[in-house]
């Protein structure tokens, strides 16, 4: 109620981050105890409300992994070919499904002292080799074991090995081969092809972990592979067809305009066909009628965003945007409530995001601040002395210069003469961060001391009974450190 009245009394007034600040209520628990899951759309979830944006800076198969490890999940960018992009969604999902797909193998005839020279060299944490014959047939494994009472480093393998072991055929799940494993009381299962070459291997370790939840923070689905969502462009049904068959959990349907008709009949024919069998998620909008439309569309999630992004120029270009706590405010209350409202883009900050949850939205899409990882496609470069990671937006010269999907997204596909094109975004560096998950540990860390301090002690409640309050330019710069110098940069509070 108290964000009505706020919204209310600031009707057409947009409003954004900045704007606004959380009041406490009070809490009967204490942060530790609160749970950060939510929903990314219908049929999918979150262990952590947050996903990296669909950037050709931001969002390749490393970041995808990455992400969906930590309990979000990556939305893979449309900047390239179909079948790389079909490619980069198989990476992902057969990431962690407990398969090694192309296990480091020795032949029988080499020695062991080859073998550990090698797994030395390679720094290979791990024992239990297959081991194969001149015909390519798995013969044996060495294993941990095997090493260690191997007194003369020059036998050749086969002497060393386990020969008589338990293999399974190809295609074995994960659940089986556990079975397997439990009862044999083996580490190591070797899978084989018709003929006897080795076609994957798993490790008791990870489908132990996989199986029982010690990886419980993985975003998985119900096959134990990691969660990946990838973007196409209205009207894109090869492209989509290619994701569906890579085995995609979301298609994101990726645009500057998703009040828009190219969108809303491409949410339909994908729900009337081919995408029902995966969640559609649509954007971007910044108005309630623009996020009715596309939900009863029947879209599974609406992206929110008209301009609020780190490398966006639309506001100023076209002169257009709704200030995101604003629009995500609108989006949310004119949606049904089991579609989720994703805020994208313009998070600087953590505390933003409890903000955002309290206008409403499920989760987060964020651009730059994941760009500036390890993980990121971005190219990482050295200026003075530090490190920085090149971000562009989508909408840039130099993006749309690169690739089809960018254009498209700035409906500028058949712009052959980039001359001719009119960019929406800029290109830049950010500085560099660490791995998405030093990131992500500060941003999920964050919002738990946030539903804390609101007496919330879930995402949903926080939706539920969040207080915003507006805040005036002193108000704001009371909320920055003031009246010191600051002589070293914070993990979660940075100048720039
Ligand atoms: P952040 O603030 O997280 O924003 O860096 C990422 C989001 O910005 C959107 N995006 C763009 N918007 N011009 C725009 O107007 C662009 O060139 C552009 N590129 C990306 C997108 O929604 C992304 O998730």
């Amino acid at each position: 109620e108290k964000v009505d009245e706020l919204m209310q009394s600031t009707k057409l007034q947009g409003l954004t981050f900045d704007d606004v600040t959380l009041v406490t209520q009070y809490a009967d628990f204490l942060p530790e105890e609160t749970s950060i899951k939510s929903k990314f759309s219908r049929n999918i979830g979150l262990n952590i409300p947050f996903v990296s944006a669909a950037m050709d800076t931001v969002t390749g198969p490393s970041m995808a992994i990455a992400i969906a490890r930590l309990g979000g999940i990556g939305v893979i960018h449309k900047n390239m070919d179909i079948a790389l992009h079909a490619e980069a969604v198989k990476k992902v999902k057969l990431h962690s499904n407990g398969l090694i797909q192309d296990p480091v193998s020795f032949q029988e005839s080499q020695t062991v002292e080859e073998l550990l020279n090698y797994k030395d060299e390679k720094r290979l944490p791990f024992s239990g080799f297959p081991i194969v014959d001149a015909n390519g047939r798995v013969a044996g494994i060495l294993t941990a074991k095997d090493l260690k009472f191997c007194n003369d480093s020059r036998l050749k393998l086969k002497d060393v090995m386990t020969s008589s072991i338990l293999t399974a055929n190809e295609g074995t799940t994960l659940e089986d081969a556990y079975k397997i494993m439990i009862d044999k009381k083996i580490g190591k299962l070797p899978l084989l092809c018709e003929n006897g070459s080795l076609a994957g291997l798993y490790s008791f370790h990870d489908v132990n972990a996989l199986i029982t939840g010690t990886s419980k923070l993985e975003n998985l689905d119900s096959k134990y592979q990691l969660r990946c969502a990838a973007a196409i462009s209205p009207y894109d049904f090869g492209r989509a067809e290619a994701l569906i068959n890579a085995g995609v959990d979301a298609i994101v349907i990726d645009t500057a305009h998703g009040h828009s008709k190219g969108v809303i009949e491409t949410v339909k024919e994908l729900k009337a066909g081919m995408g029902s069998s995966v969640d559609v998620i649509a954007g971007n909008v910044g108005t309630a009628v623009g996020a009715k439309a596309l939900a009863d569309a029947g879209a599974d999630a609406v992206k929110v965003g008209i301009g609020p992004g780190s490398i966006c120029t639309t506001r100023v270009v076209c002169g257009v945007g709704v200030p995101q706590i604003t629009a995500v405010y609108e989006a949310s209350r004119a949606v049904p409530s089991d579609v989720p409202i994703i805020a994208d883009g313009g998070i600087k900050q953590s505390g933003d995001v409890p903000k955002a949850i309290t206008s409403g939205a499920s989760s987060v899409m964020m651009g730059g601040l994941l760009a500036a990882t390890e993980e990121s496609p971005g190219e990482k470069i050295m200026m003075q002395g530090r490190r920085f990671v090149v971000y562009r937006g989508m909408g840039s010269l130099e993006a749309m210069k690169s690739g089809k999907g960018s254009r498209e997204r700035y409906s500028q596909g058949d712009v052959e003469d980039s001359s001719q094109l009119i960019p929406q975004g800029v290109e830049g560096r950010v500085p560099y961060r660490g791995t998405a998950g030093s990131v992500l540990h500060q941003f999920a860390g964050s919002l738990k001391f946030s539903l804390g301090y609101c007496g919330a002690k879930t995402v949903p409640e926080l939706q539920q009974k969040g207080i915003l309050y507006r805040v005036t330019p002193s108000g704001l710069r009371e909320a920055h450190p003031h009246d010191i110098q600051m002589v070293k940069d914070a993990p979660n509070y940075r100048t720039v």
